[in-house]
């Protein structure tokens, strides 16, 4: 069988602690889509995701194919995919978002390129429900989004000073990030929201400009982690021991589980202190990135 193209797209972390559904990043680490030519629609999928990751029509990239397709107006064109996920599924690093750009450019590149980028980020933003995980994904880099009530996108890319490496720590369960709305307060005070819109200015300009002494304390928010970090098993013990450590900056990556650690200098070294010290506290997988440049890309 002939191989068509091969869709590369990037791990995202979002939110980065206050800026809630509006600030993401893209990391180095990658899924790749390979399609190729078949009379039918065959998904194939990594041996230990079978069983959570559909292989019929209900599988994310599918339908973001499909979606493409009915904006277009096009007939789905069937062929075979080969998902190879690096980005841990439901762990709050991107992997949602991953299929959704990967079948959005998959399925324009099959159907004569005839999408541009809005069109594209407006498909996205329709199925994940918000712009932060699609626009880096799409675009790399750091992205600031924000939404209006007909869900147009007003997006900015920047990119964080290249001393920052993030160091992520991914624990061993799955949480959904709707599961990780429901905890979520339908409104808030006054104090919270400006606290929090605050601190997501500072953290963004801080992170441009290199200024990591404002990290921990811009990293802060009262949207969604203090909800959140009671599904998280060990959130204040580790959130504590990365501060020991130097960590600059401690947020929950995305909806959870993942937690990220904001550091410059050896971050492998931090790596291994950090994860002598989870040995003894649970099951966790450690890696470090800096903010990713490039954005997905089709080869
Ligand atoms: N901003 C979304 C949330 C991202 O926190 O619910 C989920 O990946």
């Amino acid at each position: 069988m002939i191989i068509i193209f091969k869709v590369k797209i990037p791990a995202t972390t979002t939110n980065l602690g206050p800026g809630f559904d509006c600030l993401g990043m893209s990391v180095e680490l990658f899924n790749f889509i390979t399609v190729e030519k078949s009379d039918t629609l065959e998904i194939v999928i990594p041996d230990d995701e079978k069983g959570i990751i559909p292989t019929d029509d209900t599988n994310l990239i599918v339908q973001a194919m499909k979606k493409s397709y009915d904006y277009l107006g096009v007939a789905f064109i069937p062929v075979k995919i080969t998902q190879e996920n690096n980005i841990p599924f439901a762990r709050g690093l991107g992997s949602s978002a991953a299929c959704i750009v990967g079948g959005i450019l998959a399925a324009n590149k099959l159907s004569g390129e005839k999408l541009d980028f809005e069109e594209m980020l407006s498909l996205a933003v329709s199925m994940d429900g918000h712009p932060d995980n699609v626009l880096p994904a799409f675009l790399g880099g750091m992205t600031a989004a924000s939404m209006d009530e007909n869900k147009k996108v007003t997006y900015v890319k920047l990119m964080p000073h290249d001393k920052f490496q993030f160091v992520f720590i991914i624990p061993n369960f799955h949480l959904k990030t709707s599961d990780a709305r429901k905890v979520l307060p339908n409104e808030y005070s006054f104090h919270d929201a400006v606290h929090s819109s605050g601190n997501a200015v500072v953290l963004t300009a801080s992170l441009v400009n290199g200024l990591e002494g404002n990290l921990k304390a811009a990293c802060e928010d009262y949207l969604h982690q203090p909800y959140r970090k009671s599904l998280i098993p060990n959130y204040d013990l580790v959130k504590n021991k990365a501060y020991a450590l130097g960590a600059h900056a401690f947020y929950l990556s995305g909806a959870g589980p993942t937690m990220c650690c904001i550091v410059t200098g050896d971050a492998q070294l931090f790596i291994k202190s950090m994860s002598e010290y989870l040995e003894g506290i649970g099951e966790y997988k450690l890696f470090s990135s800096p903010a990713s440049s490039k954005g997905a890309e089709i080869f």
